[in-house]
């Protein structure tokens, strides 16, 4: 007996139909934003998201997926899909085809994680890439974006939370000013803490340790850090999100876990999700494509885990039905089966979900099964009938029979079913 790798998990057909809502809604919003669908490949070279993702980040350090191929190559299932986009709209020129690149993907992706609810090894993001603008209307388009399909697709009671991190002119004098702050208790505060406090001192505010919670209640506050350029991009921000009437809290601790962003980070998330309560992260990289080698192109994105998604859904809602056929062919007898078969083939053809029975059982047994199916109707079909040139067309709510002349059969169930 096998089971699944420890962190992935199979997509039974009793959830899948919440899946194939939240990808059609995605792509349907998406669209209304003047998205465009990006695939890229599931590995990438590493250097790529060591490159991007940042080098002393948790997920380039302890989580990524990384290998050598049978030519000596290194390479690493994709952690996320932000790195990727950015390799592929470089490479492809995106660039030059329009000044703004909206781009957007669903796909697996994968991180060494240590699994739990909400947080597995193989998971699924659906994101976003606005690339070309520097103007605060395209963070705001881009939290709006990702609030209304959130509201598309019914998950409520989420929250956004959002903050500046400043970018390469002020990051300095942040990281400087949290230093000196909690210089003086640097030895109560936990080993990762101390780990960061020199080379990535922004990084301490995200961490969660109860030990180190007293030590951040009264951090300085990154906005009286921003430069003047930050300070009036985040102001912009806010005012939009208030006139769009999106509601959002300041969050000043909100710096996330890659190193590529600048200036907005934002992050929506629910009470429903436990510990993992983000379903979506993103924010502003604005010197990402540069760094991967493209032109300075000012950018910002972001993504949501599907699993997450599906697992507030599940909450909401009863089990979502996966759709059943509208009709059960239940033949009798050899030849009728054989005749069934290819009635059923021109009805699939006609739009007509439909299945037949193929063990050969009573009429009670295929009667059971149809239930089982929750057909809508079932079509009996016996040596009588097959001799009269009819069949039986049974509802199976209230048990109503009619009779139906085989040479009519598909107009009669096309119309039949199509009404309701
Ligand atoms: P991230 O915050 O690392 O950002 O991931 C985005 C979302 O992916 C999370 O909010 C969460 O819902 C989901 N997620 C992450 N890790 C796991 C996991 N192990 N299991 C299940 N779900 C997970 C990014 O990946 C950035 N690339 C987002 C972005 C796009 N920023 C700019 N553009």
């Amino acid at each position: 007996m096998f089971s699944n790798p420890r962190g992935t998990k199979d997509i039974l057909p009793d959830e899948i139909g919440y899946w194939h809502r939240i990808e059609k809604v995605a792509h349907q919003v998406f669209s209304a934003y003047n998205y465009q669908e990006l695939r890229t490949p599931i590995f990438e070279s590493t250097q790529l998201f060591e490159r991007s993702i940042g080098n002393q980040t948790d997920i380039v350090e302890k989580e990524m997926y990384t290998f050598l191929d049978k030519g000596n190559r290194s390479l690493t299932l994709r952690p996320e899909g932000t790195a990727p986009v950015v390799r592929s709209y470089i490479q492809n020129g995106l660039h030059k085809q329009q000044q703004v690149s909206k781009l957007y993907y669903c796909g697996p992706m994968f991180r060494y994680e240590r699994p739990q609810a909400g947080r597995y090894r193989q998971f699924h993001q659906i994101g976003v890439e606005c690339l070309g603008s520097a103007l605060p209307f395209a963070d705001a388009e881009t939290i709006a974006l990702g609030v209304h399909l959130f509201d598309e697709l019914g998950l409520s009671d989420l929250s956004v939370n959002i903050n500046s991190v400043g970018c390469s002119v002020c990051r300095p004098v942040i990281e400087e000013r949290l230093k000196q702050y909690l210089s003086s208790n640097l030895s109560a505060l936990c080993e990762d803490c101390n780990a960061r406090f020199e080379s990535r001192p922004l990084r301490i505010l995200d961490c969660k340790k109860p030990q180190c919670q007293p030590y951040f209640s009264a951090i300085p506050n990154i906005r009286d850090s921003l430069c003047q350029a930050c300070n009036d991009h985040f102001s912009s921000l806010l005012e939009y999100l208030a006139e769009l009437g999106i509601e959002f809290n300041i969050n000043p601790r909100l710096v996330r876990g890659l190193d590529y962003y600048s200036r907005t980070t934002f992050e929506i998330i629910s009470d429903k999700l436990g510990a993992q309560n983000a379903i979506c992260g993103g924010g502003r990289y604005d010197t990402l494509v540069e760094k991967l080698g493209g032109p300075a192109t000012p950018a910002v994105g972001f993504a949501f885990g599907v699993e997450r998604a599906v697992i507030i859904l599940r909450e909401l809602e009863d089990a979502l039905q996966t759709k059943a056929p509208n009709l059960f062919i239940a033949p009798l007898g050899e030849n009728q089966r054989t005749k069934s078969f290819y009635i059923l083939n021109e009805l699939r053809r006609a739009g007509i979900q439909c299945e037949m029975d193929y063990t050969s059982g009573s009429l009670k047994a295929q009667l059971k099964q149809a239930n089982r199916y929750r057909s809508e109707y079932t079509l009996i079909f016996g040596e009588e009938e097959a001799q009269r040139e009819v069949a039986i067309l049974k509802k199976m709510i209230n048990g109503d029979q009619v009779e139906v002349p085989l040479d009519q059969l598909v107009d009669y169930l096309v119309k039949t079913i199509n009404q309701q």
